[in-house]
């Protein structure tokens, strides 16, 4: 018997997975951590992926790939390319037949090519490899999230990597609609209400504004910024502590790779443990030269550090409440969600943004994209199977030209092959059709229903469960 779909919140630095089962279960890695690095290392002997690649980034500095998803579905001279290759202590290259940026690995003796989107295929696998060791069974489905802003050729690449890595990609949704589902479902909000999703992850800052009404989901504006995020928290920390230790010992660590990787590291450390404690102690041992580096670091020189980062948040914010056409004042809750939102200054920052006392903290911000996506993908199931869903339930009898209907795949999906292609065609073009899916959707929602009042904790009347409306551009999704 094949898995339910799981639903993967592939992160520039982190991922995490979640699986619907009577509810969103999010699924561990082998560490039993509820994220896992975005990180794949070659070695000399074996390819690595995940926490275990995150470990060996000092060692094997220029084989360790990580942040694909900042080139996936771009071209090599795109300028944020070309920006970001200066960073990296990897090998880029471009390759000239599809104009892609390439990885360039020695591994086993021999230089390895590799596309981003097999990079994050390798990623994508190990996932589904945690979700078949948790259920017990083969996963062939999947839903990935994708940032609001990511086009069609990053959407597709994103959706290739989903294939290599041998999953099904049902569809890719965009995080923050993930969020706001995540939302909905832990507050149990119909509207109207318009909120704010403030996603700060490890690479972007990604703001959402969006309108619930009657519990349909609207996207009103996207902002953010694609180079905002807690890795550069990390690299400010770092810098701190590179100046630190010339001042101490003389010795600059700018050229020194893998000391420079090791000093990143005990920064991200120290940083998750100021979100926490008022103080970090930071030990490094014989960091170069013999010489160890020992200080502690506390949380307002941290703020310190970072006020010029944390300032940045604000003209995002800016935009994103004017293309909404909204005030401030007009938001109503901020949902917090990406780790690096974990940080109390960001909450201190918008709570003075929005003169707001509270934000929503309800959904945990490393899985609410996941658990949104778990969610879909569970409904995404349902169109597909025709298995029951409740145990007694009837299994629905087939009807001519039964078939999903095509207007529940997102906006994004506009480079599906073919096949597909042809079948939204068919769908828009002929109304009898989409009457007859209506109908058959009427079953699946029914379904879906059935399933959630019987096994999820937010048990309520089946009247009053609410349909979840998303708006994915001009197509709706009647969700839930
Ligand atoms: N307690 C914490 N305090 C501060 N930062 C944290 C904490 N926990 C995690 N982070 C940071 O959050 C970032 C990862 O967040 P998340 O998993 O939401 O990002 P992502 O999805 O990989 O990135 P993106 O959304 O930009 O693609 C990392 O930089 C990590 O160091
Ligand atoms: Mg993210």
């Amino acid at each position: 018997m094949s898995a339910p779909p799981i639903g993967i919140d592939l992160g520039t630095t982190y991922c995490c997975v979640g699986v619907w089962k009577g509810k969103v279960e999010i699924i561990p890695n082998e560490l039993g951590n509820r994220t896992t690095p975005s990180v794949v290392s070659f070695t000399p002997n074996e390819r690595l992926v995940g926490e275990a690649a995150k470990n060996n980034i000092t060692r094997y500095v220029e084989s360790t790939i990580y942040d694909a998803k900042r080139l996936i579905g771009r071209r090599y001279d795109d300028p944020i390319v070309q920006k970001d290759k200066e960073l990296w202590p990897f090998k880029l290259e471009k390759d000239f037949e599809s104009d892609r940026p390439q990885y360039v690995i020695e591994y086993k003796g021999e230089t390895k090519r590799f596309y981003p989107e097999q990079i994050s295929a390798m990623i994508l696998e190990k996932l589904k490899g945690y979700a078949e060791d948790y259920l017990a069974a083969p996963v062939s489905k999947a839903i990935i999230t994708v940032p609001a802003y990511f086009n069609d050729s990053q959407r597709q690449a994103t959706k290739d990597a989903g294939r290599i890595a041998g999953l099904e990609v049902q569809r890719v949704m965009n995080e923050p609609t993930a969020a706001a589902i995540a939302y909905g479902l832990e507050t149990g909000c119909k509207g109207p209400k318009n909120i704010l999703v403030f996603d700060f992850g490890g690479g972007t800052l990604d703001i959402s504004v969006l309108k619930i009404e009657n519990s349909k989901y609207k996207v009103l504006a996207v902002s953010g910024d694609t180079h905002l995020g807690g890795e550069d928290i990390d690299n400010i920390l770092a810098n701190f502590l590179i100046k630190e230790f010339e001042d101490k010992t003389g010795t600059n660590l700018k050229n020194n790779k893998k000391a420079l990787r090791r000093l990143k590291i005990t920064a991200e450390k120290a940083k998750r443990e100021l979100s926490f404690s008022s103080e970090a102690q930071i030990d490094i041992d014989a960091l170069a030269d013999g010489e160890d580096l020992n200080l502690t670091i506390t949380r307002s020189e941290f703020e310190d550090l970072c006020q010029d980062l944390f300032d940045k948040c604000i003209p995002p914010l800016d935009t994103a409440i004017e293309d909404s056409k909204l005030t401030r004042y007009d938001i109503e809750d901020v949902v917090l969600i990406g780790g690096t939102s974990r940080i109390p200054k960001i909450s201190e920052i918008l709570q003075d943004y929005f003169h707001k006392d509270n934000l929503c903290k309800g959904v945990s911000p490393d899985e609410a994209i996941a658990y949104g996506a778990a969610v879909t993908a569970n409904l995404m199931l349902n169109v597909d199977d025709e298995e029951p869903l409740v145990t007694g339930e009837e299994k629905p009898k087939p009807k001519p030209n039964d078939k999903p209907k095509k207007k529940e795949d997102d906006n994004e999906d506009d480079n599906e092959d073919e096949s597909e292609d042809e079948n939204e065609d068919e769908n828009e073009d002929e109304n009898e059709d989409e009457n007859e899916d209506d109908l058959k959707f009427e079953t699946i929602e029914e379904k879906v229903v059935n399933k959630l009042i019987n096994y999820t904790k937010y048990k309520r009347d089946r009247k009053d469960l609410d349909k979840i409306n998303l708006e994915l551009g001009e197509k709706n999704l009647v969700l839930i």
